[in-house]
């Protein structure tokens, strides 16, 4: 009989290479094993060879960088879409673009389920079932971590060293890292106390601010329709503009986050995040958006931003509603065109300046000087129709003291409802 075939999603790591040889054994199938490429800086070369080592029958390994910026991570930036008003969540975002990686393989493959390597109390096993469940419903998930033996990573060493599996020599962070180009996300280990302030080497990409240089460093960011083109003048691939505003904004201490955060599955969990690129971005979009947006749309837009944020955290990406939501986006973002130039300084931005072809700031409307051609007579009717239903309110309700209907009570005493 045909063995049975399961796609793993593959990273190299302990818990992945476990469960190639894990699942080998327990189904007796073929592992074929999926990796994708989301701009971690981690060495890709030399893992297919280890995924074979470890028992693969077919190894992918797959570039989904351009992907990722141009159909993910822009349509988030565009949303504004900011986790608990802080997060950028590179790794929320990465998941459903994995998974759907996954299922492709799988389906190529004729694969009878897939595999992830999601803890049992984290957002990722949601992200990465939700996202199965829409684009492959008929595919088995598997989830070893939720159901296996091994209760230490030292277990899983013992298991690995039994079944002559690779385990990477390099000494064990003291954290849990999960990493792509819009950022890194770092807990565990000392970091689980949230009174306890991350020590230095927890940061794996950016400057501390104090070593930062002591000198304002400027930067522009050009965007066209919502999305960055071009950086410090030169036009860029987003991928590489991405890339190079994490090594400039990086640099000047830009983008850690200490956070505090509400999973999906009900804890609390603290988290230290660092997105130089992500959070410079977001900066700069918002900042352009209040230049070129109409008050009513940027006001709508920042409660969609709020829900937007929600649906990638909770693993909602491939929903009719975050569909729906990228329509009314775009069409906000016809006019977000122009420069924003930026001031980075040991770890703050802040805005220095900012243009565009769209712009709806009017300096004869805004000015103070005779150039002025707002019309201020105009303004004494506008109060008078604008602060009516208060004056209408708080004439029948007594300058505050809210009118309540009195009852009579049989003897006679009056006494208030
Ligand atoms: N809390 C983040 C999220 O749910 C990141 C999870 C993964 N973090 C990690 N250090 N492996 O999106």
């Amino acid at each position: 009989m045909k063995k049975q075939r399961i796609a793993v999603a593959y990273s190299g790591g302990l818990d992945t290479s476990v469960i190639v040889h894990w699942l080998k054994e327990r189904y007796n199938a073929e592992i074929v094993t999926v990796t994708g490429n989301l701009g971690q800086r981690k060495e890709l070369t030399g893992l297919a060879e280890k995924a074979y080592k470890t028992g693969a029958r077919k190894v992918y390994i797959q570039d989904l960088r351009e992907e990722f910026v141009r159909e993910y991570l822009w349509r988030s930036l565009k949303a504004g879409a900011l986790y608990e008003h802080t997060y950028p969540m590179a790794t929320s975002i990465g998941r459903p673009l994995l998974a759907k990686a996954l299922v492709d393989v799988a389906r190529r493959e004729r694969c009878a389920a897939v595999a992830h390597g999601c803890t049992g109390k984290g957002n990722d096993q949601v992200r990465f079932e939700a996202a199965v469940a829409a684009l492959a419903p008929e595919l088995t998930v598997l989830a070893p971590l939720r159901e296996w033996e091994f209760r230490s990573r030292e277990e899983e060493i013992a298991y690995c060293e039994r079944h002559g599996i690779p385990v990477a020599a390099t000494k064990k962070s003291p954290y849990s890292i999960d990493e792509n180009v819009w950022g890194t996300s770092i807990e565990c280990g000392v970091l689980e106390d949230p009174m306890v302030e991350p020590p230095e080497d927890a940061y794996q990409r950016t400057v501390s601010p104090k070593k930062a240089p002591d000198k304002v460093q400027y930067i522009t960011i050009e965007f066209r329709d919502g999305i960055p083109v071009a950086l410090n003048g030169r036009a860029m691939k987003g991928f590489d503009l991405i890339d190079s505003l994490n090594s400039i904004a990086g640099a000047n201490g830009v983008g850690r986050m200490d956070l505090v955060e509400n999973r999906l599955v009900g804890i609390k969990s603290r988290e230290i995040y660092e997105a130089p690129a992500a959070v410079t971005l977001h900066f700069a979009h918002r900042e352009l958006e209040r230049l070129t947006l109409d008050k009513e749309v940027m006001h709508v837009k920042a409660k969609i931003a709020h829900d937007y944020a929600n649906l990638i955290y909770n693993g909602l990406w491939f929903s009719p509603l975050r569909m729906a939501y990228d329509a009314f986006i775009d069409e906000t973002q016809k006019v977000v065109n122009g420069l924003v130039k930026l001031k980075l300084y040991k770890g703050t931005i802040e805005i220095s300046g900012r243009t565009s072809p769209n712009s709806l700031y009017d300096t004869r409307l805004a000015t103070y000087t005779e150039e002025d051609s707002f019309d201020h007579k105009a303004s004494e009717g506008f109060i008078k129709i604008f602060s009516l239903p208060l004056k209408t309110y708080y004439r029948v309700n007594r300058n505050g003291f809210i009118n309540k209907p009195t009852l009579t009570r049989k003897r006679g005493k009056k006494s208030e409802l």
